[in-house]
């Protein structure tokens, strides 16, 4: 039993941590999400009475009114509504011009979808490791990455920080390639005053029930290129031809990926709160990054360099060296016996339990080993053993909500550095990696 292998030395903090019958620092819920909210009735009635439910034809009333209004929120001309944000993904890569045979240039620190959309294209992913420095998508190693096979690069703004775009930008155009963020986990988020979404050739966005908007399911790309518009929506809409078509534009695989107007309705409705609860966002997590920054041995992910308005669809726990060297595992699930609703994070694609029948064409990429890598050890460590996840809908809540957190945190870490070496050293050995091995995440 793990309280065994730990507690050998009978260490009083470790008495009290929830997880071996301690006392929870929190017994009631934090604020839970997705939220229904003022307006979001009357948006489904009018769906409902409108009596054209579906997204035929393409675009249909609902989705076209949110595809303007996302867009034009996002500093982009066009938007098209979709089903999911994993068709976003893939219709984004390839209307923006991927080709079967082809590599895409991707950060391994992802979910899952990014990446098997490039396989699913007929081309392969070029994975690349996260930069120990920002955590995100390791920009010096777009140049190793580059082959005379690349069409562009897909980058993912993890857990709403937004990766800097200005080198991608100019690689891109050096070697004339595509640049598609995936802002599924950014919405509203701000670089420089500009929004996420307008810096590529096109974004793709997810409104699954966990993201920051959301209508329970739904997805969207938004682009400033009318021709990579055009495409999106033929290939939303079974390769449909519409009027205001400028060229005949076909795709060999034709698939329909429309989103029903109660989606489009619920999504406009919501939207009407997404700048106001971006504020409170900010504001708790700035009371969250400075409780962090008082805790020893842990830390918090801020917002990067020149984010004006950071979107929050995470918070960000980084665990010290002597908490990640006892166990990830442990930390949090002492923290969710506070109460805490913290959760693992992203598992890297690239050894995802679920990933393993599509990998055979995978190319990785690190700085010690270059195109070709066997491994990508910044994101294994930093996944597997140092980021810990809250939620956004917490990031919602009160100040105590926030105090709270901070005093949990600060419980189990006393609680875990109680024991001692021998005995951590026992511990990281016999803990399982139960959310990494099942990877139900
Ligand atoms: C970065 C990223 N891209 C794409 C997706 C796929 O979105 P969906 O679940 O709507 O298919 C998600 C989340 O689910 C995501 O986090």
């Amino acid at each position: 039993m793990l309280r065994d292998i730990i507690h050998k030395g009978k260490e009083k903090e470790m008495d009290n941590l929830a997880l071996f019958g301690g006392k929870p620092v929190r017994t009631t819920p934090f604020l839970d999400w997705p939220k229904a909210g003022k307006g979001d009735l009357e948006a489904l009635k009018r769906a409902l009475e409108a009596g054209s439910w579906g997204g035929h034809p393409e675009p249909n009333t609902e989705a076209a009114a949110f595809a303007e209004k996302f867009a034009a929120r996002h500093d982009m001309k066009y938007g098209i509504c979709m089903n999911t944000g994993t068709e976003a993904n893939r219709i984004s890569m390839r209307s923006a011009g991927l080709k079967p045979g082809q590599e895409v240039i991707i950060p391994s620190y992802n979910w899952i979808s990014p990446i098997t959309s490039v396989t699913t294209c007929g081309g392969d992913p070029v994975v690349v490791d996260i930069d120990p420095d920002t955590h995100l998508m390791d920009l010096t190693l777009l140049e190793a990455a580059l082959s005379d096979k690349t069409a562009g690069v897909v980058s993912m703004h993890y857990t709403g920080r937004i990766v800097p775009p200005e080198p991608i930008l100019e690689f891109c155009k050096k070697h004339n390639l595509f640049y598609v963020e995936d802002c599924a986990q950014a919405h509203g988020g701000r670089w420089k005053g500009k929004a996420v979404g307008s810096f590529g050739d096109a974004a793709a966005f997810s409104f699954q029930a966990s993201k920051i908007l959301t209508a329970g399911e739904g997805g969207f790309v938004g682009t400033n290129n009318l021709e990579i518009a055009n495409r999106a929506h033929a290939m939303v809409d079974n390769n449909r031809q519409k009027p205001w078509f400028t060229e005949e534009i076909r795709f060999p695989e034709v698939t329909n990926s429309r989103m029903s107007e109660f989606l489009a309705a619920l999504l406009s409705s919501q939207l009407t709160r997404l700048d106001e609860e971006q504020v409170i966002r900010q504001k708790n997590a700035r009371l969250l990054h400075d409780f962090m920054s008082e805790i020893p041995d842990v830390g918090s992910l801020e917002p990067v360099q020149d984010e004006t308005t950071p979107a929050y669809w995470k918070f960000v726990i980084t665990l010290g060296e002597p908490l990640a060297g006892i166990s990830k595992d442990v930390f949090l699930r002492a923290l969710m016996a506070e109460g805490i609703p913290a959760e693992p994070g992203h598992v890297p694609v690239h050894i995802h339990p679920r990933t393993t029948l599509s990998r055979d064409n995978w190319i990785l990429v690190s700085r010690q080993e270059g195109r070709g890598a066997k491994s990508l050890p910044v994101v294994e460590h930093l996944a597997t053993r140092v980021h810990v996840w809250l939620p956004h809908g917490i990031l919602l809540g009160s100040e105590k909500d926030m105090e709270d957190i901070a005093t949990a945190v600060r419980k189990v870490r006393d609680g875990m550095l109680g024991v001692n070496n021998k005995e951590s050293t026992e511990l990281a050995k016999t803990t399982r990696q139960v959310w990494y091995e099942s990877a139900e995440v």
